[in-house]
């Protein structure tokens, strides 16, 4: 009998499987029928996932991988008797044909080395957003999964649920006319977590973390205690700011809804910024290529974290009510949307859709989604191809935000003289401040190259 590999089994298996029915796998008395998964992090929003992603009935978990030998507690209760592995290079290697896909839960500096080796093995991926660290990050991430022709998704998880699935519906079919403009926030600042400028002075390294295994491919640097786990948002090397944390969330039902790829410009303005640390404050602008959905040539789509926010004003909504602390409001020429982040939409003035029947919608699970369309080979909608180009996005905007500073003009805080960056999404470059570019990638410490 011909040796079938467990790629092309559960390959096989599924389009038999979907052709009949799809628990015919699940059923399988075949162990291998299972999609065996792995996981980069162990721990924080990494053992979200891989809660979610296990509790699917065709799921077997089969490394774990985590740097931080004591953060292996949750996943041993969940699933007791699962390898450990403290480097994912090595657990890759070692597993080699003995799993099928990978959940990547790193901090964002290691997002794009960590799936990118993955899908160069034919492995399908979800990856904790931002997809990536940097604006080239994300482009590769789109276009391996493209070459390796895996299954992927970006973990937004709210992309699936019944408040945003609502919400872009109703965009879609047209309840507040065509976009005006978009204007999105978070409630959190970029310097958070940490609330300093400067990193602390270096420490020793605790027992329990492999230090050279968290830095990755980024600039080595001391260890210090406010960087792993969770605070290493707040720093450039490692996280995106509130930009990074959350923009991949909140545009994301602008990006599905109205159908968004590449702005056309981008411009920031913000609070002060310094080598090491995201801005107290940003705002950055977007302007990108109109389409049927929108009421212009071209959409303008503002983003703002820190604290700022836009006039309420602008959503007609009752006197007593407020925008929400995070989410979108959309301007449309019948109506506004207020969108906020995991709430359901409510649309205003309210005189005016008084009776408005919403139609019903369902929420889904975002990791079964991606374990179902592993199984079956069918493509996510929050796959790379859509999730690169919303990362890119988000990370353009973080350019924006190191790149725009200038001299503010101290009574209005504008700045004297807006550097807008006009972007050649096809080309990979900004067409009029070509010293920008070198924000669009980093330098990689030797031996984590990309
Ligand atoms: N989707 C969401 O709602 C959501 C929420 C929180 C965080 N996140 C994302 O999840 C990712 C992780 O964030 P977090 O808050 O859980 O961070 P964290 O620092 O709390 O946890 C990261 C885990 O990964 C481990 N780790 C770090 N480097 C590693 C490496 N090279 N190899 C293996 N393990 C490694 C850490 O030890 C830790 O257990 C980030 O990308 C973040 O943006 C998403």
């Amino acid at each position: 009998m011909p040796t079938v590999s467990r790629r092309s089994f559960l390959k096989n298996a599924s389009l038999t499987a979907a052709s009949v029915a799809f628990p015919a796998v699940v059923k399988s008395a075949n162990p291998n029928s299972k999609l065996q998964v792995v996981s980069v992090g162990a721990n924080g929003m990494a053992f979200s996932d891989i809660k979610n992603i296990g509790a699917h009935a065709a799921v077997k978990y089969v490394g774990f991988c985590d740097i931080d030998s004591q953060r292996f507690d949750k996943v041993d209760e969940a699933f007791p008797g699962t390898q450990h592995f403290t480097d994912f290079r090595e657990m890759y290697a070692q597993l080699g044909d003995k799993f099928d896909a990978v959940s990547v839960g790193t901090p964002d500096h290691m997002h794009a080395k960590a799936a990118i080796m993955a899908m160069r093995l034919k492995k399908h991926v979800y990856c904790q957003k931002p997809l990536a660290h940097t604006v080239w990050e994300s482009r590769q991430m789109r276009l391996e999964a493209e070459k390796a022709g895996v299954v992927t998704q970006m973990g937004n998880q709210i992309h699936s649920a019944i408040e945003y699935r609502l919400g872009t519906r109703l965009l879609k079919e047209g309840a507040i006319g065509k976009i005006k403009e978009v204007h999105s926030w978070v409630a959190v600042t970029g310097n958070e977590r940490n609330k300093r400028l400067e990193p602390l002075p270096g420490a020793p390294v605790p027992a329990n973390v492999n230090w050279d295994l968290w830095i990755g491919g980024a600039p080595m640097r001391e260890y210090a205690p406010c960087y792993h786990p969770f605070i290493w948002r707040d720093w450039q090397d490692f996280g995106g700011g509130a930009l990074g944390d959350f923009g991949c969330h909140i545009l994301d039902p602008v990006f599905t809804a109205l159908g968004l790829n590449a702005p056309l410009t981008i411009t920031a303005r913000n609070s002060g910024i310094n080598q090491h640390i995201w801005p107290t404050t940003e705002e950055v602008e977007y302007v990108f290529p109109g389409n049927q959905l929108t009421a212009e040539k071209t959409l303008k789509v503002t983003w703002s974290d820190g604290g700022l926010r836009p006039d309420r004003k602008l959503a007609k909504m009752p006197d007593n009510l407020e925008l929400p602390k995070s989410g979108s409001l959309f301007i449309g020429e019948l109506g506004n949307m207020v969108l906020g982040h995991v709430a359901g939409p409510r649309l205003y003035p309210t005189e005016k859709f008084t009776g408005f029947k919403y139609p019903k919608e369902q929420g889904l699970s975002h990791w079964h989604v991606w374990v179902d369309a592993c199984l079956s080979g069918s493509k996510t909608s929050d796959g790379f191809h859509y999730a690169g180009p919303l990362s890119e996005t988000v990370q353009l905007g973080n350019v924006a935000t190191r790149f725009c500073t200038g001299p503010i003009d101290s009574r209005t805080g504008d700045p004297l003289e807006p550097k807008i960056l006009e972007w050649d999404a096809e080309k990979l470059s900004f067409k009029n401040f070509p010293e920008a570019n070198a924000l669009l990638t980093k330098t990689y410490r030797k031996g984590w190259e990309i």
